[in-house]
């Protein structure tokens, strides 16, 4: 008889994701979140780290898009949102524009040893404040300011050195144009990831809904169905089956 090992999991906190992945995503992963914009990436990763911080692990923000006060402000509109997590230091918000300002850097155009400044910056942040849980938000838009493919594919590669001896589970975003089965735009990004959860959307006469599917979760079984994504203020992402949230509703309205 096999005995399976029971594996250390990083639980979402998003249940219905959490029980398509036999409990989380396992402990120290690499996972790229993509989508087009819109699609819930930044709350997915947010609700990961807010979720995390309650259970007494710390987390770590990375952001290149989105100014501070723009997210918390969009933030404070979700029920997981808690201030005194952030005030407490187990949620930490940090715009990489604003690191690289100080270090002198560019903060639109890197060079190879920019790159690689900010990289040693941001392993020494996680290893000071130990977090148990990191997010990139987004990797897209930091490879963008590398000039060159060969220097982006030099950086995912780092990056994904870095993450792999760091102790702590991390979500990558990857923004890719809409309506495409697509999980990265240099496809690169998927090498350094144990694991890609893809949030598209479907239309349905009319109306876009927002998708996600687990593509891939190496070291766990997961179910690869396709469900509909939800976003409210009061739960936050919230996953369904996909012919309760279109044909069911649909079917009950007739
Ligand atoms: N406070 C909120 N309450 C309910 N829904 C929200 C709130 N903030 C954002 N959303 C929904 O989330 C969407 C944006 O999700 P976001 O996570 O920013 O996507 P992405 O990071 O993939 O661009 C919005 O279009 C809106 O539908
Ligand atoms: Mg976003």
């Amino acid at each position: 008889m096999v005995i399976p090992v029971k594996k250390e999991v990083c639980s979402t906190g998003i249940e219905e994701l959490d029980m398509k992945m036999s409990g989380g995503i396992p402990l120290g992963s690499t996972v790229l979140v993509t989508g087009c914009s819109g699609s819930g990436k930044t709350t997915l990763c947010m609700q990961f780290l807010f979720n995390g911080a309650r259970k007494g692990e710390r987390g770590v923000f990375f952001t290149i898009t989105e100014p501070l006060f723009k997210l918390t402000k969009n933030l404070e509109g979700f029920a997981f949102y808690d201030k005194k997590l952030i005030e407490s230091g187990m949620v930490n918000i940090i715009d990489l524009r604003i690191i690289s300002e100080r270090l002198g850097l560019d903060t639109e155009k890197y060079t190879v040893e920019d790159a690689g400044a900010l990289l040693d910056i941001l392993k020494d942040i996680a290893d000071e404040l130990d977090v148990k849980r990191l997010v990139m938000d987004s990797i897209t838009a930091l490879c963008y300011r590398l000039q060159t493919r060969e220097m982006i594919r030099d950086f995912i590669f780092k990056l994904g050195t870095s993450l792999a001896v760091m102790k702590c589970t991390t979500l990558l975003t990857s923004e890719v144009p809409p309506q495409t089965f697509k999980f990265s735009q240099y496809e690169i990004e998927e090498f350094i990831s144990d694991g890609i959860l893809f949030l598209g959307d479907i239309d349905r006469k009319g109306d876009l809904i927002r998708t996600l599917q687990v593509i891939k979760m190496r070291g766990t079984d997961h179910s690869r169905t396709k469900f509909a994504l939800n976003i409210s203020a009061q739960r936050g992402i919230e996953l369904v089956p996909l012919l309760k949230s279109t044909e069911f509703e649909a079917f009950l309205k007739r």
